[in-house]
């Protein structure tokens, strides 16, 4: 049977320490908000195990929802381009926006978003990463919560992809090289 962890070369960051990280996280957060409108928005697919575990971590009341974009496409390689698929539900007005990511890499994605979202009316808005990418930064951004700074290589796992696969894999790792030749 073909098992995925076959084609990991090393674990780079354990379920365990992510689970820490993001618990520490939460509370960070629910002592931040206390006295906010807090709505936490993910950017689909990547953030869905970061957005779970997150929203788990938060003690105050929280809204969700969630968005949509294209920045990459079945490579590693960033295009630049950055497209909305699919459009939040709900109205932001008042609202203090969380976006919360995967991963900051280039921020092309992340910048395109806040300056879109910035102009629905929000009270405030903010990034939350699991990991952050400094080194391969082009958008002038930062996270506002980060879990862990990463180097510059490409990691799956924890909801991060390579070509649509790996996202279910409970930790973060780096592929082995033959991987991407395949
Ligand atoms: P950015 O716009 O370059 O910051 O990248 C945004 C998106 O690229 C992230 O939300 C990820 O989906 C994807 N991405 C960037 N780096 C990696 C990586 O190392 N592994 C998997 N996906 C990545
Ligand atoms: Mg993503």
């Amino acid at each position: 049977m073909y098992n995925m962890e076959d084609d990991i070369e090393r674990i780079l960051i354990s379920e365990k320490d992510i689970k820490k990280a993001v618990k520490k996280m939460g509370k960070a957060i629910s002592k931040d908000y206390a006295d906010k409108n807090l709505m936490l928005v993910a950017v689909l697919k990547g953030s869905v195990m970061i957005m779970a575990d997150l929203m788990r971590a938060i003690t105050i009341p929280v809204n969700i929802d969630f968005m949509s974009v294209s920045s990459y496409g079945g490579g590693t390689k960033t295009s630049g381009v950055v497209k909305i698929i699919k459009d939040l539900d709900h109205d932001l007005s008042g609202k203090d926006v969380l976006i919360v990511e995967d991963i900051l890499d280039s921020g092309l994605t992340l910048s395109y978003l806040t300056n879109v979202l910035r102009q629905r009316n929000v009270s405030s808005i903010r990034i939350a990463t699991l990991l952050d990418k400094p080194e391969r930064r082009i958008a002038d951004i930062t996270p506002d919560y980060c879990c862990f700074t990463v180097p510059d290589e490409f990691v799956v796992g924890y909801g991060l992809d390579y070509d649509q696969k790996y996202r279910n894999l409970p930790y973060v790792g780096i592929l082995k090289p033959e991987v991407y030749t395949k």
